[in-house]
């Protein structure tokens, strides 16, 4: 009688929860937030970093600089000490909480922290990088599709989308139920509707973009992209 019980339990909290989710959208990643990083890390060791961090050279002194979706804000540290003026949007109050209670490491940059979505962003004062962690693969197609053109039109023409994410893990097994979990994990946790990773390149191709480099990491389970826009 215990154990059934016990299940129907928590069965009825994560369908409260999910309910929560639901109102609050794009904050699901508060109930992680305060073992992400320690999650990320102890998964994929040192490749989550060391993917985030491989294309910052291509930073501008004086730029504008988009960072969507990059949770707890350690990227922060790694940025260059260029003057550059850092837009750090993130939907979760903990994650930007997080962040915020950092201590800047580049005296020279200005960060704004911006606690939303992509709703908030507009043409009018455009980047000239947006950089987007790990945050792509959070949504399913139709969402994503939208996103991608919203983020499009926030980067200046000839300006750089730094993409970092999981790729397709073509013939490795283990990977693909890697991410088949983390996707049920989540899905349950944060409420992500998403349950395969979006067609990124499709996307990028057809609105243009030249893809200027690319690295693998963690078995080319994970990779690093820069994406040129093309100027007008
Ligand atoms: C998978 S986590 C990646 C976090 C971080 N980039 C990293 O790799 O450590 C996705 C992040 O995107 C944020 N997020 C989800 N939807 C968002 C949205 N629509 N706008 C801004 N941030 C969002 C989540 O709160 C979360 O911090």
């Amino acid at each position: 009688m215990g154990r059934p019980c016990f299940y129907v339990s928590c069965y009825i909290f994560v369908l409260r929860e999910q309910k929560d989710l639901t109102y609050h959208k794009d904050s699901g990643f508060d109930r992680v937030a305060w073992f992400y990083d320690w999650l990320a890390g102890g998964v994929f060791g040192k490749s989550i970093k060391k993917a985030q961090t491989r294309f910052l050279d291509h930073l501008t002194p004086g730029s504008r600089v988009l960072i969507i979706g990059g949770g707890t804000g350690w990227i922060l540290d790694e940025l260059p000490d260029q003057n550059l003026f850092v837009f750090y949007l993130e939907a979760s109050p903990l994650m930007i909480a997080k962040a915020r209670a950092r201590k800047p490491v580049a005296a020279s940059n200005t960060v704004v922290f911006q606690l939303g979505n992509e709703e908030v962003l507009s043409k009018e004062n455009p980047f000239d990088f947006v950089f987007t962690p790990f945050f792509l693969d959070v949504f399913e197609k139709r969402r994503f599709s939208h996103l991608f053109f919203i983020l499009d039109d926030a980067l200046k023409p000839g300006g750089k989308w730094l993409w970092t994410d999981f790729v397709f893990p073509e013939n490795q097994p283990f990977n693909q139920l890697l991410l088949n979990g983390m996707y049920v994990f989540f899905r349950i946790l944060c409420g992500i509707k998403a349950r395969n990773l979006p067609p990124v390149g499709p996307f990028f191709r057809s609105s243009g973009y030249q893809q200027m480099a690319q690295d693998f990491f963690f078995k080319n389970f994970i990779s690093s992209k820069v994406f040129l826009k093309k100027s007008e």
